[in-house]
C-alpha cells in the first residue's frame, strides 16, 4: 500500500492536456508538431472553421496552458451541425453526457449499435444527439462519418472487440478548454463575418485528390469540390488583406498549389494509413500554405 502512494500522487498532480476525442478522417494529431513549427508566434484570437476533431485547437490550447503561446479567445466552426452540437453539450453539460455514454456502453452489441443508428436526430435532445455521435462514433467502421441524401447517418458498425467509447479524464480536460469557446455550425465562408486583423485562423479543408481516381471524403451532406477549393483561396486572400495571419492544410498537388503561389508553400510529410492498397502507404508530401513570416 505504501510503495504505491508515490504513485498515486503523481498520478493526481499531473497535468492532463485535452487531444482529440473523436476519431475523424483528415484529423491533424499526427501532423501537429510539423505544423506548430509554423504557427505565428503572437496573434490576438484563435479560429478553426473545418474543426473535425479539433486537433488544432486542443494542441493550441495546451501551449498556451504551458506558457507558449498567449491569445484571447477562440471559435471553432464546422458545417457538420451534430459535430458542434457534440462539442456544445460537452461545453455545458459534460456530467450528464458522460452518464448517457456509460448506458451506451453497457448496451453496447450489434442489435443495439443498428437500432441507435437508426434514431432520428432531429427527434432527440441535444444532449440524447451528442450521446449517439460519440457513441457511433466509437462503434462504426473506422470511425467514419457519412450520411444519405436525407441526411441519416449510414456507416457500418466497426468490428471492435471492446470499444472504449469514452474516457471521462478526456472529456473533462475537453470541456475545461471548451469554456471560453464560441461554436458555431456555419459553411467555412462564415469566418469573414468573424475575423479582424490580428487573429490567427487555421483552415483543414476536405483535401482536393491527389488522383483522377481518389474521391473527397464526404463528411456532410455535401461535397467539397473544385468550386469550394477556389472560394477557400479566395477566402485566403481576403483574409491575408484584413491582416489576418492564415495557415491552411491540403493536398500537394498542382492545382491547389497553383491556387496558394502568391503565399508561401511548405511541404510536410504525412504517413498515409488509409489507402487500401499496402504498397501505396507510407508517407505523402502534404501542403501548408501560411501568409506570414514563419
Ligand atoms: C480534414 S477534416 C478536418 C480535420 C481536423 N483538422 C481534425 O484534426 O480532425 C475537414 C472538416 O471540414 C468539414 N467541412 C466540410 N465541408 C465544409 C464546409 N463547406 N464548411 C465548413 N466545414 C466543412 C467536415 O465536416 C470536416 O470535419
Amino acid at each position: 500500500m505504501l510503495i504505491n502512494q508515490p504513485l498515486l500522487f503523481e498520478i493526481q498532480t499531473k497535468r492532463i492536456f485535452p487531444k482529440p476525442f473523436l476519431k475523424w478522417a483528415g484529423g491533424k494529431s499526427q501532423l501537429i508538431d510539423q505544423l506548430t513549427d509554423f504557427f505565428p508566434k503572437d496573434f490576438s484570437r484563435y479560429c478553426e472553421p473545418f474543426a473535425g476533431s479539433a486537433a488544432v485547437y486542443w494542441h493550441i490550447f495546451s501551449l498556451r496552458e504551458k506558457g507558449k503561446l498567449s491569445f484571447t479567445s477562440a471559435r471553432i466552426t464546422d458545417s457538420n451541425a451534430e459535430l458542434i452540437n457534440t462539442y456544445r453539450i460537452v461545453r455545458d453539460d459534460v456530467r450528464a453526457l458522460i452518464e448517457l455514454l456509460a448506458a451506451h456502453r453497457k448496451s453496447h452489441n450489434k442489435e443495439y449499435y443498428y437500432q441507435i443508428r437508426s434514431l432520428r436526430p432531429g427527434r432527440l435532445t441535444d444532449i440524447e444527439r451528442a450521446a449517439r455521435f460519440i457513441y457511433l462514433n466509437k462503434t462504426c467502421f473506422n470511425g467514419l462519418y457519412r450520411v444519405n441524401r436525407s441526411g441519416q447517418f449510414n456507416v457500418p458498425m466497426g468490428s471492435y472487440k471492446d470499444p472504449a467509447i469514452f474516457d471521462v479524464d478526456e472529456l473533462v480536460t475537453a470541456s475545461q478548454a471548451l469554456q471560453d469557446v464560441e461554436l458555431a455550425a456555419c459553411d467555412f465562408k462564415d469566418t469573414l463575418n468573424w475575423a479582424q486583423a490580428g487573429d490567427f485562423i487555421y483552415f483543414d479543408p476536405p483535401y482536393a485528390p491527389v488522383s483522377k481516381t481518389s474521391s473527397f471524403t464526404s463528411y456532410t451532406e455535401k461535397s467539397f469540390g473544385e468550386r469550394e477549393q477556389i472560394e477557400l483561396a479566395a477566402l485566403f486572400r481576403q483574409l491575408d488583406s484584413r491582416g489576418c495571419k492564415v495557415m491552411l492544410s491540403n493536398s500537394w498537388v498542382k492545382p491547389v498549389l497553383d491556387l496558394y503561389k502568391d503565399f508561401t508553400c511548405i511541404e510536410v510529410k504525412a504517413s498515409r494509413a488509409i489507402n487500401s492498397n499496402p504498397e501505396k502507404r507510407g508517407k505523402i508530401s502534404e501542403l501548408v500554405v501560411i501568409n506570414y513570416a514563419p
